[in-house]
């Protein structure tokens, strides 16, 4: 006997139908509501309603679990690479030997990208941010690769995508710098391949450091798929009107950019350099973050679903020691961000509120630390949420009950009123 909650609306009794699932998550079920009550819901933010069931990623914020097809994070930061996970978000199981060398062979044929699109980076404007260029030449993308038409296609068109993203990145900063392009080579792994894009050059020839492409892998892991958040909703939703793949995920880099969402990792290094350039002490800044008057907010920290540290943070704090260790670095920002948690940790307010470090409060010191500039650490965060986005909408197009998304409202202005001739305005 499948679950019912009851719904007392005006003195009428309604059932409806409860859905669980696979961990016990329980909602009950509205998709009939205003045909038989004439009331919608109301939920500013979508704090309390799921937009979709999905397979793809489990996250628990209460206890900081997060899985990806059923692996913890933890696993796959440990032992996978991000082309393994990338396969296992899309395709719903890890790769055998022969499909993940059969995807690296995928990736390194489609790594190039059209040779007049460099034309597009030559004409943006020099101040361009880097993630405003990624989201225009991703949609410039469909226009060299349009044909969207089997099954077999799409598939091409995701290794398509993971693989120019990474291309088109580096790419991006090159010519921002002035710099030659530097290709991408079949010799080496994705992020050793992205690394040597980025910074190999004829007087320092580029020497893959094996640790920094696994913190690059690690990086990337842990930023690879997160559930609903709000750039894969907005791919989800732009996927929905039918719009090419190119469209939606170019609508997901977007939704991105901000930064209450992936923006948070620039803006969290933006805020330490702050403090660490005017000299402000932690307790300020803490008595800031906490003053509702003021428009200050303890950036990478806080989330919608974590109510407990979230566990990509956890692993990404160890990796700015090792990385740093490696590296023979010292970053005054590192200590400010260690000082930053320990007062918040044990301050009521961050208490009270289940404030604590997201993955945005420690990543920017890792990227920094490999020479990522800080205007691309959302570009990171793309890069790595990219094959998330895929799997989601692969997801999405593949539910038999999908429908355009098309969410309601309370209408809350003037009710009829007649049109008024200028003379009497
Ligand atoms: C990401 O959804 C995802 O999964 C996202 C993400 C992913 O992988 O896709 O995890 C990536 O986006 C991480 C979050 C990055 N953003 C930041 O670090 C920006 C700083 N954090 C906040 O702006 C905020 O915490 C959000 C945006 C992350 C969450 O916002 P919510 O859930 O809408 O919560 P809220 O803004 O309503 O805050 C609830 C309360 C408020 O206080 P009250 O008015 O109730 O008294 O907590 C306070 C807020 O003022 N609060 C903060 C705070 N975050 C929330 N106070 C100080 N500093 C903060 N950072």
């Amino acid at each position: 006997m499948s679950e019912t909650v009851r719904l007392i609306i005006e003195g009428k009794e309604y059932e409806l139908p409860v859905i669980i699932g696979s961990e016990g998550e329980k909602a009950f079920d509205i998709t009939a509501l205003r045909r038989k009550t004439g009331y919608i819901t109301y939920d500013p933010g979508f704090g309390n309603t799921g937009s979709c069931a999905s397979a793809i990623t489990f996250m628990d914020g209460e206890k900081g679990i997060l899985r990806y097809r059923g692996i913890p994070i933890e696993d796959l930061a440990e032992n996978a690479t991000f082309i393994e996970t990338a396969f296992l978000l899309i395709n719903g199981h890890l790769p055998s030997l022969s499909e993940l060398n059969q995807t690296r062979v995928l990736l390194n044929d489609s790594s190039m990208l059209h040779e007049s699109m460099q034309v597009f980076f030559q004409n943006f404007p020099q101040a361009s941010h880097p993630m405003g260029i990624l989201s225009a030449m991703i949609m410039a993308l469909r226009s060299f690769y349009p044909d969207m038409g089997t099954e077999e296609d799409i598939h091409t068109h995701f290794l398509y995508l993971i693989s120019k993203v990474r291309t088109m990145a580096a790419m991006s900063y090159r010519m921002s710098r002035g710099e030659k392009v530097v290709y991408p080579r079949h010799d080496l792994s994705y992020c050793a391949n992205f690394l040597n894009m980025m910074f190999d050059s004829p007087v320092h020839p580029y020497i893959v450091d094996e640790d920094l492409v696994k913190a690059m892998n690690v990086f990337l892991i842990l930023h690879a798929d997160h559930e609903q958040n709000c750039s894969t909703a907005a791919v989800r939703l732009v996927g929905s009107s039918r719009a090419p793949l190119y469209a939606s995920i170019a609508a997901g880099v977007s939704a991105l950019w901000g930064p209450l969402h992936g923006g948070a990792n620039q803006a969290v290094i933006e805020m330490l350099e702050k403090i660490h350039k005017d000299g402000a002490t932690i307790d300020e800044v803490i008595r800031r973050a906490k003053d509702r008057n003021d428009p200050f907010r303890l950036m990478g920290f806080g989330h919608r679903i974590y109510k407990t540290y979230d566990p990509r943070a956890k692993i990404i704090k160890k990796m700015c020691d090792k990385v740093l260790g490696k590296l023979k670095i010292e970053d005054p920002l590192l200590d400010i961000a260690k000082r930053l948690e320990e007062v918040a940790l044990t301050d009521a307010y961050f208490i009270d509120h289940n404030l604590y470090p997201n993955v945005d409060f420690y990543s920017g010191i890792v990227l920094r630390a490999m020479r990522i500039p800080t205007n691309m650490f959302t570009v990171m965060f793309a890069i790595g949420r990219l094959p998330g986005w895929i799997a989601q909408w692969k997801e999405s197009m593949e539910d038999p009950s999908r429908r355009i998304s098309r969410p309601r409202q309370i209408y809350t202005g003037l009710t009829e009123s007649a049109w008024v001739p200028m003379d009497q305005r």
